[in-house]
């Protein structure tokens, strides 16, 4: 396989799998394929926008057409799909769009894929790599449970909701049509790059900001956390190594309850501001709950290191210093995607070239 395409190259895992690709095989031409939504941000690649191996197409992934389109241009072998609405506060207010982009959108990949391989021969060399997410399972209790590979799916938020339904799809295309697809479910993700509405990049902004942190309920639910840097070496691994037809479940074995984790963040960005210990606490602010907030999630990643050899190569505090970090001294990515000035740079950098 020599022709990859990435969807949703442009966001935040996206954009560190394609730079993780993009360096590490520059024989491959990774073709990244985003439609720039508000969660899109090309200026996030912009170390690596002239290298010879990348290419970016701007398209909807609900488009068919335009993607049969793609494919047959770049007569692409391989795809790691990532492409999503994902944000659970945005799934309650609109689920349509979420049903629209994920599970659709997903459709029209699957539909594209399967009808440029059989007109080239076959499924023979081709694979079709979808990433999901741990929430598709539903909710944990505070005991010492964990999801598996076999946990029941569970979805409780028209987002997990959303990406259950398209994790069905792409079984269905293994068992029905024979496509050689894998999947992954992976736990919380945190890093560099993060759109500032989901947890960590947002209480960054906002104590950066002196802005109120609102912590939704009593703080207690749970979250298991993984530096996306190693999310991103976990799908190189499997894509290249793990199994057709097999699911696995990427996680750090790292639970947080979210009001500890709150103070971890408080602490470390106090320090990197020069204020003395504990001044942002007084920002924290106890919200409305958000609605069916599920309790806990907690992957159990032992699939991935037994038969591939994976394991996450930081540890929290190592990668929440370094996030903290990378937002302080990129002050001006917070700024341009909070004002909304970061969607002029596809215009800028590209329609004028
Ligand atoms: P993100 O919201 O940061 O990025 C999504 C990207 O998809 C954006 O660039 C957006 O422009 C693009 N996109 C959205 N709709 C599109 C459409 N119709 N056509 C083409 N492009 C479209 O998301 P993320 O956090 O990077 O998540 C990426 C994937 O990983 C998603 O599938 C998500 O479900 C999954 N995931 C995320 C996490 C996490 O913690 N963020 C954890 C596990 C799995
Ligand atoms: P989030 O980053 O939205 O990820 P997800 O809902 O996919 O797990 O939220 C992480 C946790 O933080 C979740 O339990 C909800 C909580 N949360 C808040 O308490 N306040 C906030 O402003 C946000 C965005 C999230």
């Amino acid at each position: 396989m020599k022709n990859i395409l990435i969807t949703g190259g442009a966001g935040f895992i996206g954009s560190h799998l394609v730079r993780h690709m993009v360096n590490k095989y520059p024989s491959y031409n990774i073709i990244n394929l985003d439609a720039l939504t508000y969660a899109g941000n090309l200026s996030n690649l912009r170390d690596i926008e002239n290298n010879p191996n990348y290419r970016f197409v701007k398209a909807d992934i609900c488009d068919y057409e335009k993607i049969l389109d793609i494919f047959r241009t770049f007569n692409i072998q391989g795809v790691i799909h990532l492409a999503a609405e994902s944000h659970v506060d945005r799934s309650i207010k609109d689920p349509f769009a979420f049903a629209m982009t994920n599970v659709m959108g997903t459709l029209s990949m699957l539909e594209a894929a399967r009808t440029h391989w059989n007109a080239k021969g076959g499924m023979e060399g081709k694979m079709f790599y979808h990433v999901s997410t741990d929430e598709v399972y539903g909710s944990l209790e505070f005991d010492d449970s964990l999801f598996t590979e076999s946990s029941n799916y569970d979805p409780h938020s028209p987002y997990s909701a959303s990406k259950a339904s398209s994790d069905h799809f792409v079984r269905a295309y293994f068992h029905t049509y024979g496509m050689p697809v894998k999947l992954s479910n992976c736990s919380n993700n945190y890093g560099s790059y993060q759109f500032p509405e989901k947890l960590i990049p947002l209480f960054i902004n906002n104590i950066r900001n002196n802005r109120p942190l609102p912590v939704y309920g009593n703080g207690e639910n749970v979250r298991d956390w993984l530096y996306v840097e190693d999310h991103a070496a976990a799908i190189d691994l499997i894509f290249h190594r793990g199994k057709a037809g097999d699911t696995y479940n990427i996680g750090g074995f790292n639970e947080w309850k979210n009001i500890d984790l709150i103070k971890l963040l408080i602490k470390v960005t106090d320090k990197a501001l020069g204020r003395p210990e504990g001044t942002s606490l007084s920002l924290i602010n106890y919200v409305t709950d958000r609605a069916g907030h599920d309790l806990r999630y907690a992957i159990d990643a032992a699939k991935l290191s037994k038969e591939l050899g994976w394991k996450p190569s930081l540890q929290f505090e190592e990668g929440i210093e370094k996030t903290v970090k990378w937002y302080l001294e990129n002050g001006e990515w917070l700024d341009n995607v909070t004002s909304g000035d970061y969607q002029k740079y596809y215009e800028e950098m590209y329609l004028k070239r």
